[in-house]
């Protein structure tokens, strides 16, 4: 059974689609939940799920070293064989890459490698892109780079705002993300091209 610790910074939606999926015949099963900011919502989450929890706060740290380095020493306790960053708004260093390579995955909301970074509902709009979506992929030293192992897409409506684009697009990010982390569990890292054929998520209009 795989031990899957999962790293948060706010609502941890991701984690809790991850954490629900993990049951029964899955290969892994959650260990511990971490997040850099105190007030995260998705710690109570993770607590009403029966997960651990940890806070490392890295305003509490001088540097970003200071900081991973108190991250890696948290995570090492719970001895996982995945780290899955679900909402985790830190830029690592590569020393933290290096130490967890081979077992860290990121979910990106955008079609990478179109917009890496922030904004990027936004930027896809603003592009006049007929179709959005996230990726899974490993993460690497370069931010939101690494091997791609999922996709999923959805349309853009001609008057998305952004809002509505984020709420579509984190509806898939929900099932996109437990599809990958089964197979990356089970050892394939081929990459997954997860269709959308949910019209109530295609025809999202408002962010329930
Ligand atoms: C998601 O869109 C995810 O892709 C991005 O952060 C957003 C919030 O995720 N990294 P969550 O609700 O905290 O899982």
């Amino acid at each position: 059974m795989k031990r899957i610790a999962i790293l948060i910074s706010g609502g941890g939606s991701n984690m809790v689609a991850l954490a629900r999926d993990m049951v029964g015949d899955h290969p892994a099963r959650p260990v511990l939940v971490i997040s850099n900011t105190p007030d995260a919502g998705g710690l109570t989450k993770a607590q009403d799920l029966g997960i651990d929890t940890d806070v490392v706060n890295h305003r509490e740290f001088a540097d970003r070293t200071s900081f991973e380095t108190a991250l890696t020493e948290r995570l090492e306790q719970a001895a996982p064989d995945i780290i899955c960053h679900a909402g985790f708004m830190r830029i690592l260093t590569p020393a933290y890459v290096d130490h967890w390579t081979g077992r860290l995955l990121n979910i990106h909301p955008s079609l990478l490698p179109k917009y890496p970074g922030l904004n990027t509902h936004a930027r896809a709009l603003d592009a006049g892109d007929t179709k959005a979506g996230c990726t899974v992929h490993e993460v690497t030293a370069e931010l939101d780079a690494g091997p791609i192992l999922g996709q999923a897409s959805v349309p853009i409506h001609p008057d998305d705002t952004p809002k509505e684009l984020a709420a579509r697009v984190l509806k898939v990010e929900h099932k996109l993300y437990p599809a990958v982390l089964r197979r990356f569990a089970l050892g394939d890292r081929s990459t997954l091209h997860l269709p959308v054929r949910d019209e109530t998520i295609i025809n999202a209009r408002i962010s329930d």
